[in-house]
């Protein structure tokens, strides 16, 4: 995309047929990351050629890891082993992803060569203290920014990283999977206990490549010095890029639409509950395992929805589907509320902000809280949205479309290849008058 793209969405429309949504974001950069520091080759299949994920793929490049494609999908990484990383010649840039660098924060923690990860304005505004913190603990020697923030300098490991027991202090895969990839350069074990669950891709693909992982008292443990065996891996598609379709579907009239092969995993689905809590009509057929990650196709159709006050324990199973769920708030018949959501001004903008600031331009009421937002079910008027270069609000409003009385234009989409490339595509297969722009 050009470097001011935007949407433009005419009102009214359907979702209906078939269509399939790219492969997982977080499962694509956990398979490029195992990959290169295990033994022997791993193929991957259905890998997301989203921005993101590339820039993952262009880090390990620059550690000397040989790989091959994307090729519709296909990845082949040439492993080095665990020691067999080499030092980058320059800073490895990681665009616009938080779960690269966190992730890689810990990968690379305990190497012997240093670096630097940066990325792009809305990475370099993101807290870092909350994987730098704790890998300091672990006798990792790593530097921020100011205020926590990137790029991070990481220094070659004095003598060992040294595995602990970490209490997280706020719900985050991200932070979780970094001490894990710490914990297999660490000397003993390395266990981290969560606040509430979050997505366990990381530790999944760990024993499908041969490691072992157990939980022990509600905390997931591993013991540093093991050996990681190249696999394949499938990539199931991106629950997170389908729930666009989920909710699009339910709120416009006369829609009947199959997303096939959707990475269905519970720590994932916390969105589809909540969706059915407020009256969605979505089926969950041809269930089956792919690799480490169950799968099925979803069947949604047109329903009224209805305001809820969203369960607290579902927030971080759902995190990164509030920016489209508001918009089912906003389509529903009464009041939605989220609280225990304050991961969400974090993100890759403040969503709580940034949705809050969009609904009340296409004229509903929508009021922010520390922690999440309450929003008025009512008429969708037209009007220009800011994403704020956000590629999950960019998607959320194009949705809003199917229900707005006027175009909806949608400003600052570039973002949106990170995670869903050919998103504009799918959408008008699907039914969503949307067309794209370059300014
Ligand atoms: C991710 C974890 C989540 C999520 C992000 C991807 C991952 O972040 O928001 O999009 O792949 O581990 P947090 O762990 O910070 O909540």
């Amino acid at each position: 995309m050009s470097a001011s793209s935007q949407l433009n969405v005419s009102p009214g429309g359907a979702l209906r047929g078939t269509i399939r949504v790219p492969g997982d974001k977080s499962i694509s950069h956990r398979a490029l990351m195992l990959g290169s520091i295990a033994e022997g080759t791993t193929c991957v299949h259905g890998f997301l050629e989203g921005q993101d994920a590339l820039a993952t793929m262009s880090a390990f490049r620059s550690m000397g890891v040989h790989i091959e494609g994307p090729n519709a999908g296909e990845v082949r990484i040439e492993g080095v082993g665990k020691h067999g990383l080499r030092i980058p010649a320059k800073p490895i840039d990681l665009g616009n992803s938080g779960t690269a660098m966190r992730l890689m924060a810990g990968l690379l923690a305990g190497q012997n060569f240093q670096c630097i990860l940066t990325g792009d304005e809305s990475l370099n505004s993101r807290p870092m203290a909350r994987v730098c913190q704790p890998l300091t603990q672990m006798g990792a020697r790593l530097e921020t920014g100011s205020g926590g923030r990137p790029p991070l300098l990481i220094r070659p490991v004095l003598d060992e990283l040294t595995g602990i027991n970490y209490e997280m202090p706020m719900a985050s895969a991200q932070v979780k999977s970094s001490l894990l990839l710490a914990g297999l350069y660490a000397s003993g074990r390395t266990c981290v206990s969560e606040p509430a669950c979050t997505r366990d891709h990381t530790e999944r693909m760990l024993r499908a490549f041969g490691y072992e992982v157990t939980i022990e008292d509600s905390r997931v443990c591993l013991a540093g010095g093991g050996t990681l065996l190249g696999n394949d891996v499938d990539v199931p598609g991106d629950f997170s890029s389908a729930a666009f379709f989920l909710v699009g579907a339910s709120i416009a009239k006369g829609s009947d639409l199959i997303i096939e092969c959707v990475g269905v995993n519970p720590t994932r689905t916390g969105a589809l509950e909540i969706l059915r809590l407020m009256g969605a009509d979505i089926s969950v057929v041809n269930e089956r395992e792919m690799g480490a990650e169950p799968v099925a196709d979803l069947r949604v159709r047109h329903s009224e929805l209805r305001g809820i006050n969203v369960p607290r324990d579902l927030v971080a199973l759902a995190i990164d589907e509030f920016p489209i769920l508001f918009i089912a708030a906003a389509c529903a018949r009464g009041r939605t509320v989220v609280s225990g959501a304050h991961e969400l001004r974090v993100k890759e903008s403040d969503r709580i902000d940034a949705m809050a600031q969009g609904l009340t331009s296409l004229g509903l009421q929508a009021h922010p809280t520390r922690d999440g937002l309450i929003v008025e079910g009512g008429p969708i008027s037209g009007g220009i949205i800011n994403s704020r270069g956000d590629h999950r609000i960019a998607m959320a409003f194009s949705m809003s479309g199917l229900l707005a009385s006027e175009e909806i234009v949608v400003n600052d989409c570039n973002n949106i290849h990170t995670s869903f490339p050919g998103f504009v595509q799918t959408a008008r297969r699907a039914g969503l008058r949307v067309a794209q722009t370059h300014g």
